[in-house]
């Protein structure tokens, strides 16, 4: 139900959201690549230093900035401090929500402190002027967006750039668009998404790093870094915001926006500690989620808010609700009205009300009442200015705009797309379909038959993107792979809909190829915000295409385009190479390409769990397990004794995936050497003692990786741990590590990992985080469901 009011100017801008996020480029020279692979090497995935995080600006304090806070909080009317916490999308409304067409006035009343989704630097500089000139005490708007994977220059989406496995990739992308962003005068962006994911249905699994709190870690951290830089008053930094606090991933059954219920072991051992990196990593920003949390809407929980975010935590930062979010817990039944609503979000520690005017409205008369204490206002105003301090805003509020457009599309930043996606694909399949050779890479010239939907532009399937950028299709860059005269394209179907003139006319055209290459998946706007689904195969008549093509007994390569695994084994069964592609960005065409000939190898893994059936979900690695747990099942033929049935299994289907997390295939092959560990017995006291110290190291574990193929390839190895014996238990594996090796063809590497004292910690029953005697299993592997295992103690 998008609202029906406009901005008051005609700035042409899609929406800020997700499945619609800018393409596009940049312009300065590209610094990011250098310097974020420095920083990256010197923190550990997930952790960040002290020193970094003060670097960050925000969470640090600063003694000169806290007393420039102080003096103008001095200077402030109630209604100007009410004002810094308002904020309005001026630009295309997203969602629901409360649309006014006063901005200029309200500005120049100082009633407004951010606005989002204007995108013009014109018209950005044309409401700072109002803010600067006309306003009493000239503080400067904060602008904002949702630059989630990429500004103008749009790179893999979230989940394909966790694909990588490599936080140095997420840290050079959310660099590219910082930059690309503040030259246009977007200083805030509404990223990352640090939802853990667990579920497929919900769409948006697409926006966030998957289903592993210690990947999620590193990326969140990775997201900070690179959108906030090295300061975070440069002039191409952008403050981050760490969204949904908190659980907004487990909506129940998948459903976005549903409630959730996440015990608080569960919330503290997986949902919130990719927010605590984002903090440690100096977000300037957090967002209160939409859902409620075992009923307690997120954006009037003061146990999150406060007591875990604030005191636990110490976040110095600004509390922004989602889109209405206040204006929400009506309809959650918590408020039954605006005022009530206002009062209970900012009790909570909401410092920011995005859209539903709530604040504007009800404030000053909830303080002048007594319901809400002045000085709980005056410190959340100090939240919004410490962070506009922080960005520099007074000092350089304007954008320079010519210089603007100079800032897209950069060479290096599409080059960086190109790199990212290719390191994003996944392998999930390679046979040859009659016994021989794998069928990828294709050799030599093929006459290739290119099929489906999402062959000529698989991020905007249905319709030219607002700005193209330098696009290149997948059609376009096999035929300039293989000459123009080797590819025929076929549409086959559409996304949702198709004919069988259609179907029949792309098998008649791959009997007359050598191969034929299916583009087929979900169209952007199946994943993300509002996009969950209950059937998690191919849309419209994809399958029956894929099929009938199969059948034409042709070499087949199905490259999957989608925002989340889809259940497909059919194809997994019959057809000889399968990529998932991702929604890949600006560069996917060519990335592809160069993959499907095997210039580059493949080296992204699965960071969530790829289901078999929809009514496997959720289903995630990490999990506990039960009293009952079952083995492989043979579903042919139903259990015969007791001790087989009663089992936690499902009668018509495997416990097992159809991949498992951390799972991705390559042109070459490795094998892993035994695991070994440097310490059998641990001591729970000793480790305890050295907890979140910078230098705590519990444990090296190691083992040699080895390239068995003929080829070079990059491997993410990844490192896993078990403890059995502690108060709560304990997931069958949860990652504490992970590297990515280069190994040329027959090249053997000993892989070292260091485990810190808190990698074996755990929440435990009196919901203190701490080692506890029990036995330990550490796995080096390939994936979540392999690898070498060493075995070792905590003793008391
Ligand atoms: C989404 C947020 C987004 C906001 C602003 C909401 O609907 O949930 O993730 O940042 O809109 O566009």
């Amino acid at each position: 139900m998008p609202s029906s009011s406009r901005p008051p100017t005609a700035i042409s801008v899609t929406s800020g959201n997700f499945r619609r996020s800018f393409t596009g480029a940049m312009a300065r020279p590209f610094l990011g690549c250098a310097l974020g692979s420095v920083l990256l090497a010197a923190s550990l995935a997930g952790a960040q230093s002290a020193a970094e995080s003060q670097a960050n600006g925000i969470i640090g304090v600063d003694r000169k900035r806290e007393a420039r806070v102080e003096s103008i909080l001095k200077q402030m009317t109630l209604e100007e401090k009410i004002g810094q916490l308002v904020q309005y999308s001026a630009g295309q409304p997203t969602g629901p929500g409360t649309g006014r067409s006063d901005y200029e006035e309200m500005i120049a009343r100082g009633q407004i402190g951010s606005l989002f989704n204007v995108i013009d630097p014109h018209q950005i500089n044309a409401y700072q002027h109002i803010a600067m000139d006309a306003s009493r005490l000239h503080i400067p708007i904060l602008f904002g967006l949702d630059v989630i994977h990429g500004f103008k220059t749009e790179f893999p989406i979230p989940l394909a750039l966790a694909s990588t496995w490599d936080p140095a990739i997420v840290e050079r992308e959310s660099r590219v668009a910082a930059t690309e962003a503040a030259a246009d005068g977007i200083r805030w962006t509404f990223s990352p998404m640090v939802d853990i994911a667990r579920d497929a249905r919900w769409g948006r699994m697409a926006e966030g790093a998957g289903e592993d709190p210690y990947l999620g870690s590193a990326m969140a951290a990775a997201y900070v870094r690179g959108y906030q830089g090295i300061r975070l008053d440069a002039p191409d930094s952008i403050a981050a915001c760490a969204k949904h606090f908190v659980g907004y991933g487990a909506a129940e059954g998948g459903r976005d926006y549903n409630s959730t219920e996440i015990s608080e072991h569960t919330l503290r051992e997986f949902y919130l500690p990719p927010f605590h990196a984002a903090v440690n990593a100096g977000t300037a920003s957090v967002m209160s989620a939409f859902n409620s949390l075992n009923a307690v809407p997120s954006s009037a929980n003061p146990f999150t808010l406060k007591q875990i975010l604030r005191k636990e935590w110490g976040f110095r930062g600004l509390v922004v609700s989602d889109w209405n979010a206040i204006g929400e817990l009506i309809p959650h039944g918590i408020a039954v009205d605006g005022a009530a609503a206002a009062r209970k979000a900012f009790l909570a520690g909401v410092d920011m009300d995005m859209v539903s005017s709530l604040y504007h409205d009800h404030l000053q008369q909830l303080v002048s009442s007594r319901q809400v204490p002045l000085a709980d206002v005056d410190e959340a105003v100090r939240h919004v200015l410490r962070v506009k301090l922080a960005l520099g805003l007074f000092e350089h509020p304007f954008v320079d705009e010519a210089a603007a457009p100079k800032a897209l599309y950069h060479p290096d930043s599409i080059a960086l797309a190109q790199i990212a996606a290719e390191r994003s694909f996944i392998l999930l399949k390679n046979e040859s379909g009659s016994g021989g050779a794998p069928l990828l890479p294709l050799k030599g010239t093929l006459n290739l038959a290119v099929i489906g939907p999402l062959a000529d532009d698989s991020s905007y399937p249905n319709g030219a993107p607002p700005e193209s950028g330098p696009r290149v299709t997948l059609t376009a860059a096999l035929a300039q792979r293989v000459g123009q005269e080797h590819v025929s394209r076929f549409k086959g179907t559409g996304i949702l809909d198709g004919s069988d003139d259609d179907i029949a006319a792309a098998v008649a055209g791959v009997q007359k190829a050598d191969a034929a290459i299916l583009a087929l998946g979900e169209s952007p706007e199946m994943s993300g915000e509002a996009a969950s689904r209950a059937n998690l195969g191919l849309p419209g008549r994809q399958q029956q295409l894929l099929e009938a093509v199969v059948h034409t007994g042709k070499p087949v390569v199905l490259i999957l385009f989608s925002g989340r695994p889809l259940t497909l084994p059919w194809a997994f069964e019959h057809v000889p190479a399968v990529i998932e592609a991702w929604l890949p960005g600006i560069a996917g065409g060519p990335a592809l390409t160069r993959l499907l000939f095997g210039d580059t190898n493949f080296s992204g893994k699965l960071v969530v769990t790829w289901p078999r059936a929809v009514g496997q979900e959720p289903v995630y690695y990490n999990a506990l397990n039960t009293g009952r747990p079952a083995g492989a099942v043979d579903l042919t033929r139903p259990p015969t004794d007791v001790a087989s049935r009663y089992v936690s299994r499902y009668i018509d289907e495997q416990n097992a995936p159809q991949f498992p997390f951390g799972y991705g295939g390559s042109y070459t092959s490795f094998s892993y050497g035994a695991t070994a560990i440097s310490a059998a017995r641990l001591s729970a006291g000793e480790l305890n003692k050295n907890l979140n110290t910078k230098d705590g190291v519990a444990m090296t574990a190691e083992a040699d990786v080895r390239n068995t193929g003929s080829r070079a390839g990059d491997e993410v190895v990844q490192l896993y741990v078990r403890l059995r014996g502690t108060s709560t238990a304990q997931p069958v594996r949860a990652l504490k590590g992970f590297q990515t090796v280069t190994l040329s063809a027959g090249e053997t590497k000993r892989v070292k990992f260091r485990l810190r004292p808190e990698d074996l910690a755990v929440w435990n029953d009196r919901n203190q985080f701490l080692a506890e005697p029990s036995k330990l299993s550490v796995w080096i592997s390939p994936d979540s469901a392999r690898g070498t295992l060493a075995e070792g103690e905590i003793v008391p």
